[in-house]
């Protein structure tokens, strides 16, 4: 396993790199990230070129055993570049210009800027695929993040059409599949094609741009331009595979494409963790721990096969203010944590805080003085302990018997409307995930497209966008003994993103068993159900059901549907669909998923633990099973175990009582 930090030599004078190189290997170190945001020194000028400092660096830290996963800098163009080629910049909705002075200002249509990037790559590429330092590749850094919305320049507009041509074929399909009739839309000329730019009428809702564009439009752009990043980094990686052997990763944030795709093009996915800044927003602290928990299941479940952590929180944080300070040995739960979920290997984001820049107040491992203080012990720590983690998690899985289906498509297509005002696809996605690991079910994520066959249960939340393909496959799958979920506001829409004619629940009818006669968004006026669910509240989407071959498990108590059915389960084939017509309160969901996951035969990880441990379940490559057990808060928590067991770590007998200080984290086999 790999296990290091992110660091930038040109950053710090030479004479510091060998006490760094020094110190990183007293704490187990094997490798840094390097490079990824050094344009300006690899080409100070155009097609001058200085790799010098870096080979120097490079030397340094592999005499001390530390290798790099090399970056591609293009995440910050050079000023030099921009001022020669303004057309590059990225333009917001408005279509202003998002200048200089941050970093991501580029727009990825742009030819030409695909051009300087290949030759940067190509010069990076030859110089170091031989070089013996280089363990992994990253291209660029974090696609998307910070600026959340796509570009909308010329260059975008004229891809567009060529994507649209190879899509639909002649502009009578693209007419019809967006409903361009409506509002006197109809597109005659290709090259009258719009971006979903500002228009006439427009509204924001928090962070998402809920444009009055057409929803075809809005889609096709989304999955226009999700494409664009996809293809902007395989350029970059058929560079570098080109030279080099070394795999090739990308650091996997934001979700404004399709990891899917972009899975295809990458050989390991890496997630960059900062459980305090993810924290913010969560409702209470037994929610926030589950944050990067999904974040690494996600990933894990792209191209079905372990990751890597590129950037893991080591201290307080912030560009402008700071995050609280992580306790005393909550980094080292967070690693483990992100290894319980499917983490290879660990790069702590950074190694010092710098002392100048727009980060200046990022804290790593080491604080601006370059003293190692409490932080570096406990990495250091860490770093002892990696090597016996390593021998067991290495190749293993989680061992997990549910799916939750996660799609960006349907994402991208809840933001654009999101049916009720407070509807958010992935708030609803983590209350659903919180709510089975809360209970302590272990879950993978991954794509519809996976096979569905080896699960017991398969969860679809909020699956809109539907064709009888999928309809197909999902009744395979229930038909055959599988266990679907299905909620509010599934099987709707066509792909094209117009509604279905279909009585709803359109595509999920015949399996729900149930026609959904009417619905109500609730904004701010809670209404109440009641049933397998215990007493629950409903604060977003209610549909009131008529069952059909449905037996009702949760009804509604008042209004003017009061008794009548919100959520239904229906035996289709050797197997049953649940319908979940409302959304629920946390209590609500954890009883609801609880006695779904019972009724199917769904093990827990481990019965009857406190809410604030989490425990994983996993099988080592060779099959052998193990446990992560963690505790992810500052109060001590008395467990017991249905098993004794050795403790990885110190290789003594553990259990089946045991106490779990605050921020423990354990790896532990049965005997
Ligand atoms: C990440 C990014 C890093 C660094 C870090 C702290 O999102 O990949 O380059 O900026 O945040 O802000």
């Amino acid at each position: 396993m790999y296990f290091g930090a992110d660091y930038y030599p040109e950053h710090w004078p030479r004479e510091r790199w060998e006490t760094d190189a020094k110190l990183m290997q007293e704490a187990g170190f094997n490798l840094i990230r390097v490079a990824e945001f050094s344009w300006a020194k690899l080409e100070p000028s155009e097609g001058h070129w200085d790799f010098g400092w870096l080979d120097d660096a490079l030397d340094v830290f592999y005499k001390y055993g530390i290798q790099v996963v090399m970056g591609t800098p293009t995440a910050t163009p050079p000023k030099w570049l921009m001022d020669k080629h303004p057309e590059i910049y990225k333009r917001d909705f408005q279509g202003l210009v998002l200048g200089f002075g941050s970093r991501r200002h580029y727009c990825y249509n742009s030819e030409i800027y695909r051009e300087y990037s290949e030759k940067i790559v190509e010069k990076m590429a030859q110089h170091y695929a031989n070089h013996p330092a280089v363990a992994a590749w990253q291209i660029d850094n974090e696609f998307t993040a910070g600026d959340g919305l796509y570009c909308y320049c010329e260059s975008c507009r004229q891809k567009f059409i060529v994507w649209l041509k190879k899509k639909y074929g002649s502009l009578d399909a693209l007419n019809k599949a967006w409903g361009t009739v409506f509002w006197s839309q109809t597109y005659t000329d290709w090259d009258q094609i719009i971006v979903p730019r500002k228009s006439a009428v427009h509204r924001t809702l928090g962070a998402i741009e809920c444009n009055a564009h057409n929803p075809g439009l809005n889609l096709d752009y989304a999955r226009f331009q999700s494409d664009a990043i996809v293809d902007y980094c395989a350029i970059q990686s058929r560079i570098i595979r080109r030279w080099s052997k070394a795999p090739i990763t990308h650091n996997v944030v934001n979700e404004k494409y399709d990891y899917y795709k972009m899975g295809d093009e990458l050989d390991i996915l890496t997630y960059d963790n900062y459980p305090y800044l993810s924290m913010r927003g969560a409702p209470d602290k037994n929610t926030q721990i589950y944050n990067p928990a999904l974040q690494i299941d996600q990933l894990r479940g792209v191209k079905q096969k372990n990751v890597w952590v590129m950037e893991e929180e080591s201290g307080p944080c912030g560009w402008n203010a700071l995050s609280d300070t992580p306790r005393p040995d909550q980094i080292r739960e967070w690693t483990y944590q992100t290894m319980a979920h499917g983490a290879e290997s660990i790069v702590y984001f950074r190694w010092r805080a710098c002392l100048f820049g727009t980060e200046q107040y990022w804290y790593g491992i080491l604080d601006h003085d370059g003293i190692p203080r409490r932080r570096y012990e406990e990495v250091k720590q860490i770093g002892g302990e990696m090597p016996k983690v390593a021998a067991y998690n290495e190749g293993s899985t989680v061992d997990s018997e549910i799916l939750m289906v996660r799609s960006f498509e349907q994402q991208w297509s809840h933001e654009f409307q999101p049916h009720s005002w407070e509807f958010d696809y992935r708030k609803y996605f983590f209350s659903l995930y919180c709510g089975f690991s809360k209970k302590h079910y272990n879950l993978d994520i991954s794509s519809e497209k996976i096979d569905f066959s080896r699960y017991k249960l398969i969860v679809a939340p909020a699956f809109n966008l539907m064709d009888e393909a999928l309809k197909a496959k999902f009744e395979k799958y229930v038909a055959e003994g599988g266990n679907l979920v299905v909620t509010f506001r599934s099987g709707t829409k066509e792909m094209d993103n117009s509604m279905t004619e279909r009585t709803l629940p359109g595509y999920f009818k015949d399996l729900a068993g149930v026609e959904v006669e009417e619905f109500d968004a609730r904004y701010h006026n809670p209404a109440k159900v009641k049933g397998v669910c215990g007493d629950g509240e409903v604060s977003l989407w209610l549909d009131i059901l008529k069952p059909e071959t449905a037996k009702v498990l949760a009804t509604y108590e008042g209004d003017f549907y009061d008794g009548r059915a919100a959520i239904t389960v229906n035996q289709f084939g050797k197997g049953r669909c649940y319908y979940v017509g409302c959304d629920l309160d946390e209590a609500a969901t954890g009883e609801l998923l609880d006695y779904i996951a019972k009724e199917c035969g769904v093990a827990k990880a481990i019965d009857n633990l406190p809410v604030e441990v989490e425990a994983v379940r996993k099988k080592t490559a060779d099959g052998k099973t193990f446990y992560f057990l963690l505790n992810a808060v500052e109060e001590k928590q008395e467990i017991e175990l249905p098993f004794a067991a050795k403790d990885l770590l110190t290789g003594e007998k553990v259990g089946p009582k045991l106490t779990l200080n605050p921020y423990a984290a354990m790896v532990v086999e049965p005997e």
